[in-house]
């Protein structure tokens, strides 16, 4: 049966993701393995756009990639490889750049973000991202990217520029659809329920990442910000402490917030927060002996990047050569 093909990418930018980036990104990655043709890339290059420590970056690309494997990503159900492995990513992305409005390109709401914040660091690759990540997309003629919605914009780009360069140069990429992940578990930090977690945060006790000690996870959790009501409810709005612990709580049992509040019915805050920092730690030990025994056998590791990058390039290539040819290299 034919499977849509998907592409998805994470960033090497810190030493262990978070429970957000698991609970709303990489869980649907291990999920669609089984319905999908899927290329899954830590995308080192997008790594590079802020300023970065370059053995950092070499150790964090090899924990993302070893920590994808322990959180259920299969190579032999899926392409797991590694952005820079693969040079058709940066040979594209150079073309695309070159039928990209300036103006278009500035219109970017992430790219103003994150710039004015930090305006004296500010390169042309923080201004040039999302071309690069069209690139990342189109060269695997992905049907679907599952994106959160901050990510609809760049999304709209991607589809801009296919439709655009199979308009000027003819037919060359699959335009994708926009698979924007309604139902995914948004996180919020501990300490501050109405900002998503995110390795950014201001607070480290805002965010539970998944190699940290399991017993700091633990005292995070017993930390969280709640409110002053006793009741467990589920109200995003008026209780978001207590209803993110419990969005947590039923992604990682799989029950519903339903059961979860008969569960609770008449118990205290304390009672929940005591549960769950103990499904949190059941979570994250197995993750962590096999994050570890990934990180500890190198050999195993190179070999899985470097048959996912053949795979990935197999595919690349092929669309560069095509895309080169039409554009008159
Ligand atoms: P961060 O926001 O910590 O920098 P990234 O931008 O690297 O994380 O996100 C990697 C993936 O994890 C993306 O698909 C993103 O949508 C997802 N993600 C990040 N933070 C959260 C969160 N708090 N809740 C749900 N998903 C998240
Ligand atoms: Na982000």
């Amino acid at each position: 049966a034919y499977r849509p093909r998907v592409l998805s990418g994470i960033q090497p930018t810190a030493d262990s993701f978070h429970l957000g980036n698991y609970l709303g990104a990489v869980r649907n990655w291990v999920a669609m393995q089984e319905t999908h043709d899927a290329y899954y890339c830590v995308v080192d290059l997008h790594a590079i756009t802020m300023g970065h420590d370059p053995i950092a970056l070499r150790n964090r690309t090899r924990i993302s990639a070893a920590q994808l494997l322990a959180l259920g990503l299969d190579p032999e159900r899926c392409t797991l490889f590694v952005q820079s492995h693969v040079p058709e990513h940066a040979q594209l992305g150079w073309v695309l750049s070159c039928i990209t409005g300036f103006g278009e390109a500035g219109r970017m709401v992430q790219f103003k973000d994150k710039s004015a914040k930090a305006a004296d660091t500010t390169t042309v690759g923080l201004f040039t991202y999302p071309i690069l990540q069209a690139a990342d997309i189109l060269l695997y003629q992905a049907d679907q990217v599952p994106v959160g919605e901050d990510q609809r914009q760049h999304l709209e780009l991607t589809r801009d520029l296919a439709q655009r360069f199979n308009t000027r140069y003819g037919p060359t990429f699959r335009v994708p659809s926009a698979f924007i992940l309604r139902d995914t578990a948004k996180i919020t930090d501990l300490q501050d329920p109405t900002a998503k977690m995110s390795k950014s945060a201001s607070s480290p006790n805002g965010i539970i990442e998944l190699l940290e000690e399991p017993a700091r996870s633990a005292k995070k959790i017993k930390s969280a910000v709640t409110d002053t009501g006793r009741e467990i409810l589920y109200d995003e709005e008026n209780k978001p402490g207590v209803s993110n612990l419990l969005t947590i709580y039923a992604a990682l049992t799989m029950r519903t917030i339903d059961e979860l509040l008969e569960q609770y019915d008449g118990r205290g805050y304390g009672d929940l927060k005591k549960d769950l920092a103990e499904i949190v730690v059941e979570f994250v030990k197995p993750v962590q002996e096999r994050t570890r025994a990934y990180l500890e056998d190198p050999g195993y590791l190179d070999k899985v990047l470097a048959i996912g990058a053949e795979k990935a390039r197999a595919v690349a290539s092929v669309t560069l050569a095509e895309a080169y040819q039409n554009v008159g290299f």
